[in-house]
């Protein structure tokens, strides 16, 4: 009783620091480390006490066949499906080959077979250089 409550006020206490500081006036004070820190990691420390919290409320109880109300689940076993599936998915992304993939593309990485986009080095070679030469012979011409 005692844990799932505590568990509860301090997952209310995270989630008002993540409103607060979401405000424009406070969120305007912070440098962009401080708000993605406050924002995506105290936002996933949140997610994670209320859903202990609402798990350790409903463990013994949603094994007591009084709770399935014409045979329905009750509300706090439908409102722990979005949250742990979000919790899996963050903890399958954790994993290291996962993880170094997901961190070389935020720093741009693409896979060989995409589109590449390079400078021309040789004029002649590449059809901008053609262009650049056409171009340029109609100049001579002209003079
Ligand atoms: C001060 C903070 C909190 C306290 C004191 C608290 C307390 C409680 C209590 C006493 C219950 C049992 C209700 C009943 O017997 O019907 C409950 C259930 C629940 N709480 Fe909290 N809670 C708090 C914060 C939160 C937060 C932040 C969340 C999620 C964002 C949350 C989600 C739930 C859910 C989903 C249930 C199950 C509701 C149901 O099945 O009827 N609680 N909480």
């Amino acid at each position: 009783m005692e844990i799932y409550l505590s568990l509860g006020v301090l997952a209310l206490g995270t989630l008002s620091l993540l409103a607060v500081t979401s405000l424009p006036s406070i969120a305007n004070s912070l440098n962009w480390r401080e708000f993605s820190f406050v924002q995506s990691s105290l936002g996933f420390v949140a997610l994670v006490l209320s859903t202990l919290h609402t798990l350790t409320y409903g463990w013994t109880r949603a094994f007591e066949e009084s709770r399935y109300k014409f045979y329905l689940p009750p509300t706090f076993t439908l409102t722990l499906l979005v949250p742990c599936v979000v919790i899996l998915a963050k903890a399958l992304f954790l994993l290291p080959c996962i993880s170094r993939r997901l961190a070389r593309i935020r720093r741009g990485w693409e896979r060989e077979s995409t589109i590449k986009f390079t400078l021309p080095t040789d004029h002649a070679l590449s059809p901008l250089g053609f262009l650049f030469l056409v171009v340029q012979s109609g100049i001579t011409v002209c003079k």
